[in-house]
Order: structure tokens, then sequence, then C-alpha cells
């Protein structure tokens, strides 16, 4: 457990030079219904965003193409200024169109744009994090990622990014990125149903890489399983309450960044990555991703 959040579950992960709890929070669903336009409820979603502060946690997720703009806007004007021990990752590589699709934008002035419009929206000087968006979304999809994440190198040494990741990628795009500059973590889907990166994951955390996986809770559609029942019955749990503890105890190097509108269910969230799992739990729930 860290001196900076005795009470959070599962304690910190240095990126790099910049320490964060374990357990973070993704602020995607704070925008309006698929990531667009404004929240139906925007008192509530400050609400959230300065509870999980007030609570502790200080890694923050976003990117400035949900709403698209709104998520950023909302952060900074919950928080800004911010604390010192907080810090803010985004993601570049995707825009939004007048359907709510995510093209790609990875063409070198695209992200130059778009560290820019972040730095803007956030109100901040320098990103401490930034992730190269990669595939689309269907998932990650193979091919050189060099030209786009060389551009974000360049950034990074101008001085306007501190750490540099990817999400979306594949093993071999993780390696390639890894070749031409250190990333310190990597941003996939993954939870108890989805267990394709399992061997990148103990790969990163050999090397001391953080794994952030996105969609913990099934994103946009909850986990649901027959194991995963019968473990959250047995132990008198919720299924999210498993699936964050479940995360916690897979590897050292996994980041929690649940997404909630609700401040209830974020103080849940934290009650429940608290649980204890036994060797008997954890080989059931292990199960899941391979029925
Ligand atoms: N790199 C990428 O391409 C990428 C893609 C997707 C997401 N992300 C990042 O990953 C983060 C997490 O993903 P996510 O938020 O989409 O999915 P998620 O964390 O798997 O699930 C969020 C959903 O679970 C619900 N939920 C959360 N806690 C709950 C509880 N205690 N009880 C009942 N329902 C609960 C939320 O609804 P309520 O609002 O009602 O709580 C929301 O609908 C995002 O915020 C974003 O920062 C990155």
């Amino acid at each position: 457990m860290s001196a900076l959040s005795p009470s959070l579950p599962g304690g910190t992960w240095a990126l790099g030079d910049l320490t964060v709890t374990r357990f973070g929070y993704g602020a995607m669903q704070l925008a309006g219904p698929w990531v667009m336009g404004p929240p139906a409820d925007r008192d509530g979603a400050i609400a959230v965003l300065r509870e999980a502060v007030d609570l502790g946690i200080t890694h923050i997720d976003t990117s400035d193409a949900y709403g698209p703009r709104i998520t950023n806007r909302l952060i900074r004007e919950a928080l800004h200024p911010y604390p010192e021990s907080l810090h803010i990752v985004t993601k570049v590589g995707a825009r939004r169109d007048e359907q709510g699709g995510w093209p790609t934008a990875r063409q070198p002035d695209q992200l130059r744009r778009q560290v820019e419009e972040n730095l803007e929206s956030l109100g901040l000087e320098v990103l401490d994090l930034v992730n190269l968006r990669l595939g689309d979304a269907e998932g990650p999809k193979a091919g050189s990622i060099a030209e786009a994440f060389e551009t974000l190198v360049e950034l990074q040494r101008e001085g306007v990014i501190r750490h540099l990741g990817v999400s979306n990628a594949t093993a071999e795009q993780v390696a390639e990125a890894q070749g031409i500059a250190p990333i310190v973590c990597v941003q996939n889907m993954y939870n108890l149903a989805h267990r394709h990166d399992d061997e990148l994951i103990d790969r990163l955390a050999a090397e001391r890489i953080a794994y952030v996986p996105f969609f913990p809770l099934g994103g946009f559609s909850p986990l649901q399983s027959a194991t995963l029942s019968a473990v959250t019955a047995r132990l008198e749990a919720t299924p999210m309450s498993v699936a964050l503890a479940w995360l916690l105890h897979r590897s050292p190097n996994i980041l929690l960044i649940p997404g909630t509108s609700s401040v209830a269910h974020l103080r849940e969230n934290i009650a429940g990555a608290r649980l204890s799992l036994s060797d008997e739990d954890l080989a059931e729930l292990d199960k899941i991703g391979r029925e």
C-alpha cells in the first residue's frame, strides 16, 4: 500500500518517474451516449471526478476524442489546477466523425494537432503520458507504427510529452515501439473474458511496464458467465468486484481504469476491488476466458 493512498486497493505503480495508484479512473463514460456530446448529468460528472481525486486516485485516463473534447473539458473544470500527485493519461490517433465513428488520424500533422488540442482542453503545458491509439474500433490491426510513433517521440523530445505508451496494439507493434523509444504502458482490451494478451502481460511485467486493460468490466456489455455468477454467489460479492479484484491479482503491472458516471459505483468498485480471492477462486475464474 502507498503512503499516498492507504485506502486504495492494489497500492501504487511507477509509470516511468510518475507514481500512480493501481486503482485509477477511466473518464470515457462521462461523455454522452456512445461517447458523443455532453453528459445528461453534468454536475454528476464533475462530482465523480472530484470524488475520484478525494478518494486518493492519482491516475485518470482520458482522450480528447471523448465527446469529442467534452471529457477533457470536464476534467479541467472539475480538477484544475491539478494536484501534483494527479497524472492524466491521454491518447491520440483517432478522431470522431458525425456518426460517432472513430476514424484513424495518425498522420504526423494530425497527431501534432491532437497533442496541442489535449494540452489546450486539459489546460496543461506538458502531457504526462500519451498513448498512441492503434487499430480501429474492431480491435488491433497488424502493420508498422513507425511513422506515427516517431512523431510522438519527436513531441517528447520537444518537451510536450513526458512518457509514451501504445494502445489497441498487437504484441508485434508493442515490440516495434520499444525498438524506437521506451514505453511505460500498453493499454489494450482485456478482462476476465478476453484473455488474448496473457503472454504480453507477463512479458511486460518482467520488463516493469504497465498493462492497463480497457473495458475491465466488459465496457458497453457487462461481463456475463456462469462461472463468474457461481464465484460471485459463493463470495457474496458482485460481478464487478470479482472482475476488478481478479485483475489486481492477475499481475502486479496491471493498472485499473474502470469507468463510471456514478459516485456510488466508483465507491462500490474501490471497495469491491479489495476482495480477496483464494487459489480455488482464481483457478475457477481462470477458466472463464477459455470457456
Ligand atoms: N484505448 C482505447 O481504445 C480505449 C477504449 C475504450 C475504453 N478506454 C478507456 O478505458 C476506460 C474503461 O472502459 P469503459 O469505461 O468503457 O468500460 P468498463 O470500465 O469496462 O465499464 C464501464 C461500464 O460499467 C458500468 N459500471 C461501472 N461500475 C459499475 C458498478 N459498480 N455497478 C454497475 N455498473 C457499473 C458503467 O456504468 P455507470 O456509469 O452506470 O457506472 C459503465 O457502463 C474508459 O473510461 C477509457 O478511459 C480506452
